[in-house]
């Protein structure tokens, strides 16, 4: 078994533009109580990590980027025992630091990845699997969702979004899928959207309503925040529900309690995959019905980006400048 005494990681040392992260060789040391030692064969790019290197999420500097990943686990500490030297595995988990060779890390939210999906794949669907899974299934209007009924998905062409299309399609729902361009919305359409708008050349209140009959739908997953906030709202029928679990285009103003009356005693709600994840019994059970959906065929992993580690910060520039679509991998 190898042991990875140093790794090539991204790290911070302050708040800013892609230009700030920098590939710097760190010790990896021991497990401890509770950790193990991974070595990542592929580790997931996501917004968060974008939210966390511009300060928009505050974390102690200097600070390791990224919160998903997949390799070979190489040691274990005391305590550990859902995971040995030599297994495959993969997790989307708390601190960040899986833009990196090896790091030591808590075993809570690491699972073993089974043989049928590879550690690209693996790397590339935890968080954004587990997010795309609490959404549909947990996260509901009252009464929950049934089969034909209209979802307002955002950002349908992105990395939870492909995967929502998908997952969506799979459970009987009619997903809108809004995406930013008319590539993006035919993308969607591919991977199983009911409907998409071009949010940046329509209206899509407008077309939601249409689309619904003048209904509105039951329930909107809102990522991109500040720009979409308000006209969301607009899209749901009485007594829905208003997800917003992102802040792509900047975070959400603070709101007047009253405009929920106003807009239809409708529901807010602003969730975060890492309270889905808190135990390590629940991270498994998430992590065995986004593994069985996958190997199903049901949902497909669109790694759609590559990069080489050191190429991060470009990886940044892409996700943030709204050019990549489906999943991107950094290769350590
Ligand atoms: N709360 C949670 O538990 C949780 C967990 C995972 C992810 N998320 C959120 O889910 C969203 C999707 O994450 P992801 O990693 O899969 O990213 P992604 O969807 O692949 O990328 C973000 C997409 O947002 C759209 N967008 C709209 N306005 C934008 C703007 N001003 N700047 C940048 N992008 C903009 C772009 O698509 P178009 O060009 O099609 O508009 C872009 O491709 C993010 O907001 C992320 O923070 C939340």
């Amino acid at each position: 078994m190898t042991t990875t005494r140093t790794s090539p990681t991204i790290q911070i040392e302050k708040n800013g533009g892609p230009d700030e992260m920098r590939l710097v060789d760190l010790p990896v040391g021991e497990p401890g109580a509770g950790q193990i030692r991974i070595r990542h064969h592929a580790c997931g790019i996501n917004f968060i990590d974008v939210y966390q290197r511009d300060g928009l999420y505050k974390l102690p500097l200097p600070l390791t980027l990224g919160m998903e990943g997949a390799g070979i686990v190489e040691a274990v500490g005391e305590g550990v025992t859902h995971l040995q030297a030599g297994d495959r595995a993969a997790y989307a988990s708390n601190p960040p630091g899986s833009y990196s060779l090896a790091r030591v890390m808590p075993a809570k939210n690491v699972v073993k990845l089974p043989e049928a999906i590879s550690f690209e794949t693996g790397a590339a669907m935890m968080l954004k699997g587990l997010t795309a899974q609490y959404l549909l299934k947990r996260t509901l209007p009252q009464g929950g969702l049934q089969a034909g009924d209209f979802v307002l998905f955002h950002a349908a062409a992105g990395g939870v979004g492909l995967i929502a299309c998908q997952w969506a399609k799979a459970l009987g729902y009619k997903l809108i899928g809004t995406a930013g361009s008319d590539e993006k919305c035919a993308l969607a359409r591919d991977n199983g959207a009911a409907h998409t708008i071009n949010y940046r050349t329509e209206d899509f209140v407008a077309r939601v309503k249409e689309i619904t009959g003048g209904q509105g739908v039951k329930v909107v997953y809102d990522s991109i925040g500040k720009d979409t906030w308000e006209k969301s709202l607009d899209c749901l029928r009485p007594f829905g529900l208003m997800a917003s679990y992102g802040n792509a285009s900047g975070a959400v103003a603070p709101i007047a309690l009253a405009t929920l009356a106003a807009k239809g005693s409708i529901y807010v709600t602003r969730p975060t995959l890492f309270t889905h994840i808190a135990t390590r019994e629940a991270t498994q059970q998430m992590a065995d019905e986004l593994f069985a959906v996958v190997e199903s065929g049901k949902v497909r992993i669109h790694v759609e980006q590559r990069y080489p580690l050191a190429e991060a910060a470009q990886a940044h520039r892409d996700l943030e400048g709204r050019k990549t679509t489906g999943s991107g991998v950094l290769t350590p």
